[in-house]
């Protein structure tokens, strides 16, 4: 069971604070607004369409997640309200068993505080004290802020597959990133 031990206070850049901890059932209804409102967004930045996954599924992939020991399904909560979550989780392969594949976003207005930072800094040390040695993620070739945001945090492009994705009517090019984790010492 992929569970964080406990939930960590992050100070934002705005004075408040965020927990970031592991997803429960309840989050799922919260996940759904937040992710519509980001897939709504001019600039696409998710594969996803506004209302394309419900409550139900967010349930399921919180159960899934937390079923297994090489997934964890984090939630960055700003008092009341859920500002940025991220799923990682093993490559499906056995022979990719030690690469973990990491999704991730922050509600708008929640950008630029050290939510997403936090966020992904959570995970990376969850991998790495799980021994993963790969961490693997998709984003779309324009989304050029979250591709520095991962490149500042030690992740390089490894490839780009052009118009892989339709969404919407429109072709969208994807840049693979990726980081290797440190063995620990
Ligand atoms: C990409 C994304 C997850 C980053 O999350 P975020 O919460 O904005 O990330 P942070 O606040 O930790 O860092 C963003 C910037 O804020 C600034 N920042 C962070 N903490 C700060 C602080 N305490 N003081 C001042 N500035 C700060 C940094 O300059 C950082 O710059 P960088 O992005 O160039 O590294 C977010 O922009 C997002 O959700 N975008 C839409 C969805 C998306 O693109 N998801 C990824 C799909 S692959």
């Amino acid at each position: 069971m992929a569970l964080l031990h406990h939930e960590l206070t992050v100070a934002l850049a705005d004075g408040h604070e965020a927990v970031i901890r592991t997803a429960r059932p309840g989050d799922a209804r919260p996940l759904v607004r937040l992710l519509d409102v980001i897939a709504a967004e001019s600039r696409v930045t998710l594969l996803m369409l506004p209302g394309q996954i419900p409550a139900r599924e967010w349930r399921r992939r919180i159960a899934a997640a937390a079923e297994r020991d090489t997934s964890l399904f984090l939630c960055a909560w700003a008092g009341d309200r859920l500002v940025g979550n991220l799923g990682i989780s093993a490559d499906a392969h056995p022979a990719s068993a030690h690469v973990r594949v990491l999704g991730m976003s922050v509600a708008r207005d929640s950008r630029s505080l050290g939510v997403g930072g936090a966020l992904l800094d959570t995970a990376i040390a969850w991998a790495t004290e799980q021994g993963a040695e790969k961490v693997e993620l998709s984003v779309f070739a324009h989304n050029t802020p979250a591709i520095g945001f991962y490149e500042r945090h030690g992740f390089v492009r490894e490839g780009l597959r052009r118009r892989q994705f339709v969404r919407a009517g429109e072709y969208h090019d994807e840049v693979l990133m990726a980081r290797f984790l440190a063995p620990e010492s």
